[in-house]
């Protein structure tokens, strides 16, 4: 029997998702309610995946033309919901998908994130998580009153404070704490034991919080952290805390890198390197046919040719650089970033010696990580082969053109082709996130 793998899904934002595309149904008039997320969360659900992680970020894109304009005319990366309030209305959705909103240390205070994610936790009875990022944009810093983004490492550095006070206030709740209630009718006199009940008394030079947690115990001891770190700082901050890690590499090769890049420094932190999944990103095209498939998969360089000013401003969106006034016909050259450090040095590896005009194109003709494309049979083949080069431990999946009709392509077109294979599973084995997470 082949090793199993776990999926897990990234919805870039709540949101208007693939607005303009021809499948997309009412999603311009009904994304408010979240309805569309919902259906998602269920969908993925039935198809057996680990988590759904909800990305955010906090800020209005100005990043062409020095304008908000392009961005808020096309929808591009605006708006965002709040994500802890829409996780809280897809775990009420949902009875076994773990729920996995993103909160970025520079915009909330460790004391909220252990009591939002905390009280996810609960009212999920154990299916939440927590997507830990820095941050990126000076945009978003001035939401939050701060002149600019703290500088890459140093937010990392910030970070590792950040977490302790996390962790130790899901920890201030020793297991056991409830001591009452917990059969009905019976009358114990207590309903917490106050010895296991402590304050943390942290002192930081960023942070400082009291404890303990207002919010209660957690169910599962705490909810699993993810994380997304690609530099060396982000690298060594997942291997010390991180439960799963969501990462982009090029190729099955650079995967397999990675990934003994973190259990090397998980062993070297004194963690067990099978305790922390990594789920590669990728976007994989699946229909009837493998012409089809080919076709759809030709037709994203055929959209960014008619679309480079929005395929520039998302890039540019994303490491923090405004495009517009970039000769498209030279080569790229040298770009750096305080943003996404790890984006930006992808795009620079394969961009080489072409111009941005063709490194954009070539971009966006690729898809994430490996190109899967294909009948649901031959990507399940594919998907089996990367994941035999990288050795483990499973896929972030992530659709451009997110609609019920393109998400059906993987839930009930990949999925069962995945399972005939054995390499995911057929039903959930645990009722936690973390104990499915652990469960191969
Ligand atoms: C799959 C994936 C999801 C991410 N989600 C978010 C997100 O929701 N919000 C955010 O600000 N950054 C997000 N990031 C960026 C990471 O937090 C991180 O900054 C990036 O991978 C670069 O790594 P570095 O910070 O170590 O340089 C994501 C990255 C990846 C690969």
């Amino acid at each position: 029997m082949p090793q199993p793998f776990h999926l897990s899904y990234f919805l870039q934002g709540s949101s208007v998702h693939s607005w303009g595309s021809p499948f997309i149904g009412t999603i311009g008039q009904d994304w408010m309610s979240a309805a569309f997320f919902k259906d998602l969360a269920q969908g993925l659900e039935r198809a057996c995946f680990d988590y759904l992680l909800i990305e955010d970020s906090i800020y209005v894109g100005e990043n062409w033309q020095g304008s908000r304009d392009l961005f808020l005319k096309t929808g591009l990366c605006i708006p965002r919901q709040e994500p802890s309030v829409v996780a809280t209305l897809l775990a009420a959705a949902t009875s076994r998908l773990g729920i996995v909103p993103t909160l970025s240390t520079f915009a909330y205070h460790p004391y909220l994130t252990a009591r939002i994610t905390g009280s996810l936790d609960q009212i999920s009875a154990g299916r939440a998580g927590w997507n830990m990022v820095t941050g990126s944009s000076d945009l978003a810093a001035q939401n939050f009153g701060m002149p600019a983004m703290t500088e890459h490492d140093q937010r990392y550095v910030m970070a590792e404070e950040y977490v302790e006070i996390v962790k130790g206030l899901w920890g201030s709740w020793a297991p056991g704490a409830q001591v009452g209630g917990l059969v009905a009718g019976e009358d114990v006199g207590q309903l917490f034991d106050p010895s296991k009940v402590n304050t943390i008394d942290f002192k930081g030079e960023y942070y400082s919080s009291r404890g303990p947690l207002n919010s209660g115990p957690t169910v599962q001891q705490g909810p699993v952290i993810a994380q997304a770190g690609g530099s060396k700082m982000g690298i060594a901050f997942a291997s010390r805390h991180a439960d799963t890690i969501v990462a982009a590499p090029n190729g099955a090769d650079n995967m397999r890198a990675y990934r003994e890049q973190v259990r090397a420094g998980m062993v070297a932190a004194g963690r067990d390197p099978d305790s922390c999944k990594v789920l590669f990103l990728v976007s994989p095209i699946v229909e009837e046919t493998e012409e089809m498939a080919r076709w759809k998969a030709d037709q994203r360089r055929v959209e960014a040719e008619k679309n480079m000013d929005l395929r520039l401003a998302r890039l540019g969106w994303s490491i923090n650089i405004d495009f517009s006034e970039f000769d498209l016909d030279q080569p790229v050259g040298e770009l750096t970033t305080n943003g996404h450090q790890t984006t930006l040095k992808q795009f620079l590896q394969r961009a080489g010696k072409q111009t941005l005009r063709e490194a954009v194109l070539d971009n966006a003709a690729k898809g994430y990580g490996v190109d899967l494309v294909g009948t649901p049979d031959s990507v399940a083949a594919q998907m089996e082969e990367v994941m035999q080069t990288a050795g483990g431990d499973g896929f972030l999946i992530a659709l451009g053109d997110l609609s019920r009709r393109s998400l059906a392509t993987i839930t009930d077109g990949l999925v069962p082709a995945l399972q005939r294979r054995g390499l995911v599973r057929r039903k959930y084995e645990f009722e936690t996130l973390r104990d499915n997470l652990l469960a191969f």
